[in-house]
């Protein structure tokens, strides 16, 4: 049998797929020695390239499928494998379930060293369910013709692409319209070595309206050619608003530091239970059902009697805080986001329903938690972190004020299970349900309910 002393890179193996890592990809074993195989399938059996070796696992690519696995499909994005936006759309849909299942149970056991029964994850649709997308705009550079498309995997060049399954209709519209609007009015596309060039990002939301906004290496607050752009728009879409980010810098960061309207109004967009404004610089869950149906799960959970302190960290623009509000007339929330926008996005949807009981505060959730004082009211934390999970100061906080219930919302099984692992000395898991927010890729978010032990 191979181990891996005899694996170098370059080898040509045979191999038969028997697991999945965390990432969505395949997993051949030589002996205890793991080959990580990208897009591979569970039961595939095939041919794969070494590509990178360690002394502890490897990486390797397809080069030959011999027998696919029973749970391979055809991916129906041509762009799939390429683009990087999907992981597991040649995985059929009930085992990309059992995978995110697996994937929450294994993180929070080798992570977290927590034994938990995990459910499967609960899901509402599988494509054309995003509301957002960010694209960067490339250019040909023998024809100089500007188009809208992905970064090609391990580089910075752009794949010129017309459509995305996981936004629909929509997206396909939008793409074309900018792209002929760029290409008719001469504009260019920024290019990362020389910083030339004028179009970055193009970034738009889907709600009720479309808000698009047009990321341009400029420091002009207007847009050039905009009428030519709503003639396009006016095609496709009936009522729309357009911003312009300037970003200047040399960075990876899509957006520039602020946002500025140059066409149409920012309308209030229906939210499910109600209506407000986001503002493009605030975050909003990508997948409305699943957003919807995890705030009910948060709502429930806490239930309709309760009636002490809410302190809710990592906010957002207030939509669950705003539905937590109105179901719980007699307790009193204070919700913490670090971004401007976003909060005032808060203050004006609590305004608009009437609330009284939320106090909506703009700060590191980290800073904020140092005013939590020791209480006898009975309280609730509600947690909602980046992928990065909560500072670890939240953590001892959370962990010494003695809340009755935390309620934490997940998008990222590793730093759930780390901070599961802290929190677990003073409270115990009664509720865990995953919930695929991200159908086609490796991503899953859960939700998890704690008492106090
Ligand atoms: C996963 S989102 C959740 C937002 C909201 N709960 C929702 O459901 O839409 C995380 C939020 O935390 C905010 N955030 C990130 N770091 C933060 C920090 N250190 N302190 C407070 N908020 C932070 C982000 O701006 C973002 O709005």
């Amino acid at each position: 049998m191979l181990n891996n002393i005899d694996i170098q890179k370059g080898d040509i193996i045979d191999a038969e797929i028997i697991d999945f890592g965390s990432n969505g990809e395949g997993v051949a074993k030589c002996g205890v020695y793991p080959i990580f195989i990208p897009f591979a399938v569970k039961g595939d059996i095939l041919r794969a390239r070494i590509t990178w070796t360690s002394k502890d696992y490897a990486f390797g690519e397809i080069v030959e499928i011999v027998e696919p696995s029973k749970d391979r499909v055809k991916p129906p994005c041509p762009y799939f494998e390429k683009c990087g936006g999907c992981d597991l759309q040649n995985v059929a849909y009930d085992t990309q379930l059992e995978m995110k299942r697996e994937n929450v149970k294994r993180s929070l056991k080798k992570v977290g060293g927590l034994d938990v029964n995990v459910p499967l994850p609960v899901s509402l649709n599988e494509w054309e369910y995003r509301n957002k997308l960010a694209l960067p705009f490339g250019q040909n550079k023998r024809s100089g013709r500007v188009y809208l498309g992905f970064f090609e995997k391990r580089s910075h060049s752009v794949v010129p692409m017309k459509w995305c399954k996981l936004q629909g209709q929509w997206a396909a519209d939008l793409i074309e319209d900018v792209g002929e609007w760029a290409n008719e009015c001469g504009l260019t596309a920024y290019d990362e070595q020389s910083g030339k060039g004028y179009l970055r990002h193009a970034v738009a939301r889907m709600l009720d309206t479309l808000t698009l906004t047009l990321v341009i290496n400029d420091k002009s607050k207007n847009l050039k050619d905009l009428v030519r752009l709503t003639e396009k728009l006016n095609r496709h879409f009936k009522d729309y608003a357009i911003f312009v980010s300037n970003n200047v810098r040399n960075t990876n960061v899509i957006m520039g530091d602020s946002v500025h309207l140059v066409y149409g109004e920012e309308r209030a967009q229906d939210l499910g239970k109600f209506k407000a404004v986001v503002s493009p610089m605030s975050f909003l869950q990508v997948n409305d059902k699943v957003r919807d149906a995890i705030y009910d799960d948060v709502c429930d959970k806490i239930g309709a009697d309760f009636d002490g302190e809410i302190v809710e960290l990592y906010s957002g623009v207030g939509l669950l805080t705003a539905q937590l509000a109105l179901r719980l007339k007699s307790a009193n929330i204070t919700a913490v986001e670090i971004i401007t926008e976003a909060t005032k996005d808060a203050d004006a949807l609590m305004r608009n329903l009437a609330l009284e009981n939320v106090t909506n505060i703009c700060a590191d959730a980290a800073k904020y938690v140092e005013e939590i004082a020791e209480s006898k009211t009975s309280r609730v934390l509600i947690l909602d972190p980046p992928r990065k999970g909560c500072d670890e100061r939240v953590l001892e906080v959370a962990k010494s004020a003695e809340f009755e219930k935390i309620v934490y919302i997940s998008c990222n099984p590793q730093t759930l299970a780390r901070d599961l692992k802290t929190l677990s000395s003073t409270y115990k898991i009664e509720y865990i349900q995953p919930y695929d927010m991200f159908p086609e890729t490796r991503h899953v978010e859960t939700v998890v309910v704690l008492d106090r032990a």
